[in-house]
């Protein structure tokens, strides 16, 4: 009997699952088990009285010692499972996979917004607050949204000053967002507000501050009596909000075939309050190119020049980016290298 409870309990210590203490429950207790058929082998006709007695503790001990020792490990083999099971362990088929909770979990990284992202959302933002409407817009173009409508025909010079990417079926990639002056004209007429942000091609020799892919946001107001003025307001609260602080600006005369009057919008500069230096040469970056519409871009957008003007800017966003995050080479932009990228805020 001493080596069956031996053995009993050997058994239990290697089982630790419930399907396995069963299987010892069977060994030991079942109908053929080991301890039953104990009692069954044994001719108590042979034994006296005493050893009856004796034979009779002794099993009934065993019994219940084999009884409780099963009871434990069942509950043992209930528990572990349990607390895999709340751990993530999975059950796959009737084995529990452990896991190693102490093994140093792989870490997730978070994506950030593209720096042009970011600042188009700012400037959707901003103009928002001022009642402007957001539009989207397509980067292959017509000849006319692209130039003629602009009062940029086919034989004018100024084709020459926006190289052009042509599509086989004569559309082009836009050279700038300009393109969706009239289209808006003619889609909402007057009073009109809007800001059309978007990706523009020029066929460039690339180098640092320059790329045949880049961004631009235009502005478009055509309401009654709008004047410079107007122009200046919005532009100086803009770049105010952009910037976090008050300030200042000039205004050059410049030239584009769809504005008249037509300007550089120069900002003066951050870094150097206007002194001059490295960054800005002479104490002004130019930034906004902008003006009053032309009469003739009011009439292809069905607009009556006599009654209504308006004022439009076109601004470099990718510009703006490099600005406002000290990005020296504009070739970072679209380089895909997650290096550039990783400097941004993650997104949460
Ligand atoms: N579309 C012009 C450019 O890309 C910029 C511009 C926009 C100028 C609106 C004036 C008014 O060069």
């Amino acid at each position: 009997m001493t080596m069956l409870r031996e053995q009993l309990l050997d058994d239990l210590s290697q089982a630790t699952t419930a399907e396995q203490v069963e299987q010892v429950r069977i060994k030991f207790l079942g109908r053929k088990g080991l301890i039953t058929n104990l009692a069954k082998d044994t001719d108590f006709s042979k034994l006296s009285p005493e050893e009856k007695r004796d034979f009779g503790a002794k099993l009934n001990d065993l019994k219940r010692l084999a009884t409780d020792a099963l009871q434990e490990a069942a509950d043992r083999a209930k528990n572990a499972a349990e607390s895999h099971a709340g751990a993530g362990g999975a059950r796959i088929g009737q084995e529990t996979r452990l896991i190693d909770l102490t093994v140093p979990g792989s870490s997730s990284t978070l994506g950030t917004l593209h720096p042009v992202t970011m600042i188009q959302m700012e400037l959707e933002q901003i103009f928002e607050g001022m009642g402007f409407c957001v539009l989207d817009s397509p980067e292959a173009e017509t000849e006319f949204n692209n130039f003629e409508s602009l009062n940029i025909p086919g034989d004018h010079p100024a084709r020459d000053m926006q190289d052009t990417f042509w599509l086989q079926n004569d559309m082009v990639l836009r050279t700038h967002t300009s393109a969706n002056q009239v289209r808006a004209l003619k889609r909402f007429g007057a009073p009109f507000r809007g800001i059309f942000p978007g990706r523009c091609f020029r066929y460039e020799a690339i180098d640092p501050s320059h790329e045949n892919t880049f961004y631009q946001c235009e502005g478009l107001m055509v309401d009654r009596n709008i004047s410079v003025a107007n122009l200046i307001g919005v532009m100086k609260t803009l770049l105010s909000e952009i910037f976090k602080k008050e300030v200042k600006v000039r205004l050059r005369p410049g030239f584009f075939p769809f504005v008249e009057p037509g300007f550089e919008l120069d900002l003066n500069c951050l870094f150097c309050g206007g002194a001059g230096c490295p960054t800005c040469g002479d104490g002004w970056i130019e930034l906004i190119p902008c003006g009053l519409v032309h009469p003739r871009v009011l009439e292809f957008g069905g607009i009556d020049p006599n009654a209504f003007s308006g004022f439009a800017f076109g601004l470099g966003l990718t510009r703006l980016a490099m600005m406002r995050y000290g990005i020296r080479d504009i070739r970072h932009f679209n380089s895909g290298d997650v290096r550039f990228y990783e400097q941004f805020a993650p997104i949460v």
